[in-house]
């Protein structure tokens, strides 16, 4: 038997940018699905959630927007939480790492770690990058990553392969703040010395016990997920610093530690108990039932979340000691949209606040796309054909329309009353006996984490009902045996009636609107499989269409617009790469008072220009000096025409050691102004200036 009690956590999305469908389908879907199972076979569960609002990675996206880190973290935890309503993901709770009970939650549990000797304190060197005097925290710092070679690894994790990484492991690392090559200089910091934990980590993974006593079934859990956390073992594990120099995350909680604040990856998942505990005070409950004691823990997340939540948060909570360990950690692999990967910077992303202000009525046809497609074990992909034909083959043309012709025939025959069941033929007994298998199996997968297959299942019943309409011909029998009509109405109603409850978690809506047809008020799962869920003569409703075929024309449309927002996004980037080529200049070495009085400039007047040959740059101006008359080359050519500087006064370095630029003799300089994007403009002193007069 299962156990009764679950706390479901889905990873708490980083508040510094909107959910795509590859978030979606990898972590929130299916958490949804499984509570919404869970709940139907009466286990109590709290489902928790919540924005992740500290770290780099908000701190990074704050400084593109030209915003603070708290004004990114109000918008984005708003965009997400609103999707999720939308969405109908049902959390118990949607929190934030900002709440004030999360700042005392996560500092309790530094301090108790802390007291308890789990922590050391160490003196390391780490980056730093001199031109932003500041030291380079996880995101902060990317290069290449040591174990795949993709060249965007972040310091702390590299996003391709999943590794959690230090950023003294990336090679090659540049400071994402100015570009440079960040130097080491010293700091001191809290470690979680993970190395002390290699052993009943090892045992805990693969054979799901801790000293022996059986925690988990390892079975259950996903090879990606064992072998990702066994092969990081295996490496050596090393201090971690659970402490950064950051201006923004929770200070850490005791002497000595002024400007640290805790490592996200800290903070991060106690999340999910400063939740809990907000959640249970709101309905009366109390939140350590929640986080002790015979039940199951289990954490939806992303495969880059994977040794977060299944190495090092487990030594974390087995450090405090009073909390329970994860029961499986199901993790996604990822999802590809139209043939690459999702991408942020490239705007490469069907976003699911956007999607659903376009299309606010087809919520369960997104879902049921991508559940279908959910990438549980292997990588898969999304693209908007594989939606029309999902939505158009199977939604429409299977479950649609085989519940819309068993209602109207229904209503046609019976006025809507359900008719009563007579003899059975053997075909009635296949499909009698298939509705009976169907919900054992659909729980089997659910229990398992194998959600996709199980929508597959509940599918295969309105496949089942479908082909047993097409085959029985209830409309050409009806001539001439009314009588075997009736029952192959009726079986057809208990089959959709069984719909209305299978479906419930995969499409809530759908079921909802079937349950309606069928005047179920109330339902209980653990009925699905029989076929009296719907005694005769009950009345059933005139049906509505409940899915909409989806036209070449939204497709189209829907790619038209990921295309067209990819442009934009790169001529975006490109403005800023080349805003970003020329940083403001540090300030240059200072130099004696003596060097600067060397310096010889003064006013002078141009008097005539011409083109220097085979540069297209280059002017060759006559310059009055109030000394004499000189020629000197100027790189002005492409921003400034010769009638607009013949007559100009200017400002001229003249003691510089004569120049030949391409053949032409060169007397000193016009100095010129020039900002970042390359622009020019001339040091002109004011007009009643005479020539000749010295500058400094
Ligand atoms: N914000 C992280 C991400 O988006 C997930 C954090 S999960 C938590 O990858 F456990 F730390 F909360
Ligand atoms: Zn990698």
């Amino acid at each position: 038997m299962e156990k009764k009690q679950y706390t479901v956590t889905a990873a708490l999305p980083y508040a510094n940018g909107p959910l795509h469908l590859g978030h979606v389908a990898g972590v929130y879907l299916p958490a949804d699905i499984f509570v919404r199972f869970l709940r139907h076979k009466e286990h109590d569960v709290a489902f928790i959630s919540g924005s992740d609002e500290h770290g780099a990675a908000i701190t990074l996206r704050a400084k593109k927007e030209g915003i603070s880190p708290q004004e990114i973290v109000d918008k984005y935890h708003d965009i997400i939480g609103n999707a999720f309503k939308k969405f109908d993901i049902k959390f118990d709770i949607f929190h934030r790492t900002t709440a004030e009970t999360h700042k005392e939650t996560a500092q309790d549990f530094f301090k108790v770690l802390d007291k308890k000797g789990a922590f050391t304190q160490k003196t390391t060197e780490q980056y730093y990058d001199q031109d932003h005097e500041q030291f380079l925290a996880d995101r902060y710092i990317s290069g290449e990553c040591p174990k795949c070679g993709y060249a965007e690894a972040y310091g702390d994790q590299c996003e391709k392969c999943g590794s959690a990484l230090s950023p003294t492991d990336l090679i090659n690392p540049v400071s994402t703040l100015s570009g440079k090559t960040p130097v080491l200089r010293e700091t001191s910091h809290w470690f979680l010395p993970m190395e002390r934990h290699e052993d009943w980590l090892r045992e805990w993974i693969k054979e799901g016990t801790l000293d022996g006593v059986q925690q988990h079934d390892p079975k259950k859990w996903r090879n990606q997920v064992n072998g990702q956390c066994l092969s990081w073992i295996d490496g050596g594990l090393h201090p971690r610093a659970m402490t950064r120099d950051l201006d923004w995350g929770i200070p850490v909680p005791v002497e000595g530690a002024d400007g640290k604040v805790l490592y996200v990856w800290l903070d991060a998942p106690i999340g999910y108990i400063s939740a809990t505990k907000d959640w249970a005070k709101s309905v009366g409950k109390d939140w350590k039932d929640y986080w002790t004691g015979d039940r199951k823990l289990v954490h939806f997340i992303g495969k880059d979340n994977i040794v977060f939540h299944a190495v090092i948060f487990p030594i974390l909570l087995k450090e405090h000691g009073e909390f329970i360990l994860p029961d499986n950690v199901p993790a996604s692999e990822f999802l590809n949209l139209e043939g690459a990967k999702f991408s942020t910077s490239r705007n490469w992303a069907v976003w699911l606040h956007e999607y659903l202000e376009r299309h606010p009525e087809k919520v369960d046809e997104l879902k049921y796309t991508l559940t279908s497609i959910a990438p549980e074990s292997k990588d898969s992909e999304f693209t908007w054909l594989d939606f029309q034909s999902r939505v158009n083959n199977e939604l429409a043309d299977v479950l649609g329309n085989f519940v819309n012709r068993a209602l109207v025939l229904n209503n046609k025959y019976y006025d809507g009353a359900v008719p009563t069941l007579g003899e059975l033929t053997a075909e009635d007994q296949k499909v009698i006996d298939a509705i009976k298998e169907i919900p054992a199996k659909v729980e089997e997968l659910l229990y398992n984490y194998k959600i996709r297959e199980a929508q597959g299942e509940v599918m295969g019943l309105a496949r089942i009902g479908n082909r047993y309409l097409a085959e029985t011909e209830p409309w050409k029998v009806v001539k001439t045996d009314p009588k075997r009509v009736e029952t192959i109405l009726h079986i057809a109603l208990q089959i959709t009636a069984n719909l209305a409850i299978l479906f419930d978690p995969f499409i809530p809506a759908t079921a909802a609107k079937m349950r309606n047809f069928l005047n179920m008020e109330t339902f209980n799962w653990a009925q699905a499989g029989s076929i009296n869920l719907l005694s005769a003569r009950t009345k059933t409703n005139p049906p509505s269409i409940l899915f909409q075929k989806i036209d070449d024309e939204f497709v189209e449309n829907e790619k038209a617009i990921l295309i067209a927002s990819q442009k934009d996004n790169e001529s975006a980037k490109e403005a800023e790469a080349e805003e970003e080529e020329k940083p403001t200049a540090p300030q240059k070495e200072d130099i004696e008072f003596d060097e600067f009085l060397k310096i010889d400039i003064r006013v002078g007047k141009i008097l005539s220009a011409k083109k220097v040959k085979k540069a297209d740059k280059l002017l060759e101006l006559l310059v009055d000096t109030g000394l004499d008359q000189r020629t000197i080359v100027s790189g002005i050519a492409e921003q400034f025409d010769i009638e607009e500087i013949v007559g100009k006064k200017v400002s001229v370095l003249m003691n510089l050691p004569p120049r030949k630029l391409r053949g032409v003799v060169s007397n000193g300089m016009i100095l010129m102004a020039e900002d970042k994007l390359g622009n020019l403009s001339f040091i002109a002193p004011g007009e009643g200036m005479e020539v000749g007069a010295e500058i400094r």
